[in-house]
């Protein structure tokens, strides 16, 4: 696989595998390079501007459908060779599932993930990110691509933890937030300006109908 990788014994992704073993989810302010960071917004901008975006559907498959009052953000799935910062991302992610496999034997075997843009105002309301009728994705991972973003913007990633216990990330530049899939409840906060992000899940071999 091209792009950036480090070692999966990596402090950083160590960390992050000791975090989702104790707790279920890992938040790492400081995890993208700033070039990167900077390089993978404008890529996001570009593709929205050639109109490549396209309104997320809910759900999977045949059923799958827009309903712009569960999420308003505009998508597109990333593929390798597209792009040399998205390659990068992809290097990096690659790390980390290599990271989960070996400290949680989790059996992670690919990575799906794709471009998000929220206009102002956009939201997604309270979701699992495992399939009722696809239980694939087993970790989800966030990375935010915003310059500057303060709390008062709004757009937080709001998780349903245990015991009642709500934790807020505010989406800034840079910050990695990883789950596991089936198990914290999470929404999206509408925000004050446009918000930016990859998002994306490592799967293992299962047996969703779809491919
Ligand atoms: C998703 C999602 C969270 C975020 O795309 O499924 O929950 O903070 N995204 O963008
Ligand atoms: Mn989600």
């Amino acid at each position: 696989m091209r792009g950036m990788h480090i070692p999966s014994d990596h402090p950083l992704l160590l960390r992050i595998v000791d975090d989702l073993a104790e707790r279920g989810w890992s938040q790492q302010n400081i995890f993208l390079p700033q070039v990167l960071t900077v390089a993978l917004a404008a890529e996001c901008r570009r593709r929205a501007a050639e109109g490549e975006l396209a309104p997320a559907g809910v759900g999977r498959g045949p059923a799958q459908e827009v309903r712009e009052g569960i999420r308003g953000d505009h998508i597109q799935w990333l593929e390798p060779g597209q792009a040399e910062a998205c390659d990068e991302y992809l290097g990096l992610m690659d790390s980390l599932r290599e990271a989960l496999n070996r400290g949680l034997f989790l059996g992670l075997e690919d990575f799906e993930s794709h471009f998000a843009l929220y206009p102002p105002g956009a939201f997604y309301k309270t979701h699992l990110d495992r399939f009722h009728d696809d239980d694939r994705r087993m970790v989800s991972a966030v990375i935010y691509l915003n310059d500057a973003w303060l709390p008062e913007h709004g757009g937080q990633l709001r998780m349903y933890l245990d015991d009642g216990v709500e934790h807020d990330v505010v989406p800034t530049g840079g910050c990695l937030v990883v789950f596991l899939s089936g198990d914290v409840p999470h929404e999206v906060l509408p925000a004050t300006r446009e918000r930016l992000s990859l998002t994306g899940w490592f799967r293992r071999r299962g047996n969703g109908p779809f491919p």
